[in-house]
């Protein structure tokens, strides 16, 4: 019999195998990287240590049991690494052992590392590729989504919690990432849904397709589930590395800060041009939001959900800033249900994590119409209104044109606590447009066309706003930036806090 350094060796070398070279071979013919190769990626160089070889799977029903049945570190990889020397943990579905499928072992060692990720305070990131419980197990694997889902709680906040889907991803495993900070899919090889289209066909009678049930498109376009899709495993965990950089590792960290070439008081001409003379005229805010940040350098989370607003992250003199923007480009800018929900679970997370937000605002509302209002926009836009108020991280906001009505008080006003707002001189702030107004006050009484000159005169530029104080100042949109960075450096050592709570109640 072999002696326990061969046994080690032995077995060392099956952990690698994972489900064995035909499985491995297998997930390669479709266009998909194994388990420990992604974390090679993922990780830098050799800084991978691994946690848990030598777990299995505790499960001896349905001939689970003989020794042919385990594999040494079950079907997740786990352990610590660093990306660009930066803490991390990490866990890998290891979709070549019983489907990624998750076992108790399984959700075991994922909980090992999550701990231990809450007790030093470093992100953890999940490479999720599973086909859901391990139905050998029964409530045993249910047990473990469960311990696995309180963690993803316990550390909301505490830690940055990420998600790439890299594979299947159905029914209860679909809620870890739902609780994480951020999901992000690979396009054409994963999916996130609650039920597959079988179920769905036998339930309520649609056919529909496993991409278009829950594919990347799907999650980044229409539900909104999903912060960003990529092409393949490579260009996910690539760009994952990059989106890492921004974020801090933890709760008390401050948000990290890479030495920066961009002149901080580079002065943007362009922008003084950018925004049309006509105010029903669009433009495009991802062009002023780039033509500020460092190096022109924007990571959009969501860019095609809720196009209305934009939201992501870029660098300000090298700290990690959170931008939320109006988009002019798409309805007008205004704020409707999706927008309102997308822009506050940012908000929220820049505020959980220390880093601070640049508003920008050319906002016409929130969407009238009934679909709005049925679908709850009270409660919804209600939910953005509440991020920004209690967001404490240092908050400057640019009015670059309309700031209309309710829509004003909520994009990060100065009412709400906003530290440095700024109006540029074509920005209008105003409880709504001249034409509407004009037609409420002014409904019947003739002269309207005077009466419309005059509201113009009166509200359609920055001095009914600067004058109360409302904004700290006009400033020429090329000096946006250089006032920015300089903001940031003043506010670096901001502190406030809120009214002691066990925590808020947020309009859900
Ligand atoms: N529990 C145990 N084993 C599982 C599993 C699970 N939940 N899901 C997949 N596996 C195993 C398969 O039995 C298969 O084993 P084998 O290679 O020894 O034959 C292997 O993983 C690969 O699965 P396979 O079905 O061949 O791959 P696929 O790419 O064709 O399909 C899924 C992938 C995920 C769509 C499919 O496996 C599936 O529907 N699984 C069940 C999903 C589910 O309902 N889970 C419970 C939700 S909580």
């Amino acid at each position: 019999s072999l002696t326990v350094q061969e046994r080690i060796k032995e077995r060392s070398q099956r952990a690698m195998l994972g489900g064995g070279q035909h499985r491995i071979d297998a997930q390669h013919k479709r266009g998909k990287l194994t388990a420990r190769e992604r974390v090679q990626l993922l990780l830098d160089p050799e800084s991978f240590i691994e946690y848990d070889k030598f777990v299995e799977h505790r499960c001896s029903d349905f001939g689970m049991g003989t020794k042919d049945d385990k594999f040494p570190g079950d079907s997740v990889v786990t352990g610590q690494g660093r990306i660009n020397g930066r803490l991390v943990y990490v866990f890998s579905q290891d979709f070549t052992v019983f489907g990624g499928s998750l076992s108790g072992a399984h959700a075991q060692k994922i909980c090992k590392i999550m701990d231990q990720a809450l007790l030093v305070g470093a992100p953890v990131i999940g490479l999720n590729d599973s086909g859901g419980a391990r139905i050998q197990e029964g409530v045993e694997s249910l047990a473990g989504y469960a311990d696995i889902f309180l963690r993803n709680v316990l550390s909301s906040g505490v830690v940055p919690q990420i998600s790439l889907i890299m594979g299947p991803c159905a029914g209860g495993a679909v809620y870890s990432p739902a609780l994480t900070d951020f999901t992000f899919m690979v396009k054409d090889t994963s999916y996130l849904f609650i039920t597959g289209p079988d179920v769905v066909k036998s339930v309520t009678n649609e056919d529909v397709t496993q991409e278009d049930l829950g594919g990347a498109k799907t999650h980044t376009a229409i539900s909104g589930v999903a912060h960003k899709a990529f092409e393949n495993d490579i260009d996910a965990l690539l760009n994952l590395r990059e989106f890492f950089n921004f974020i801090p590792l933890n709760n008390r960290d401050p948000a990290p800060i890479r030495e920066c070439q961009d002149p901080c008081d580079r002065l943007v001409p362009s922008l003084d041009t950018v925004v049309p003379m006509e105010s029903t005229k669009a433009y495009d805010m991802l062009e002023i939001v780039s033509a500020i940040a460092d190096e022109r350098e924007f990571f959009e989370l969501m860019p095609n959900y809720a196009k209305n607003i934009i939201i992501g992250f870029a660098r300000m003199n090298g700290r990690t800033v959170g931008i939320v923007g109006n988009q002019p480009k798409v309805a007008s800018g205004c704020l409707d249900i999706n927008a309102s929900v997308k822009g506050a679970r940012f908000v929220r997370f820049c505020d959980a994590f220390n880093i601070p937000i640049i508003t920008f605002v050319d906002v016409p509302g929130f969407l009238p119409g009934t679909s709005q209002e049925y679908g709850g926009i009270i409660r919804h836009g209600a939910k953005l209104l509440y991020a920004f108020a209690e967001a404490t991280v240092p908050k400057i906001t640019v009015i670059t044109r309309k700031a209309y009505g309710g829509a004003y008080d909520v994009m990060s006003s100065k009412h709400l606590r906003g530290d440095l707002n700024y109006a540029w001189p074509t920005a209008e702030v105003a409880v709504m447009g001249a034409k509407g107004a004009v037609q409420i006050i002014f409904k019947g009484k003739g002269n309207e066309v005077e009466a419309e000159a005059e509201y113009v005169e009166t509200f359609a530029n920055p001095f009914p706003a600067a004058v109360r104080g409302f904004v700290d100042d006009i400033i020429e949109p090329a000096t946006t930036r250089l006032r920015i960075c300089r903001d940031l450096e003043m506010l670096a050592n901001k502190k406030q806090t809120n009214p002691w709570k066990k925590h808020g109640n947020i309009p859900l």
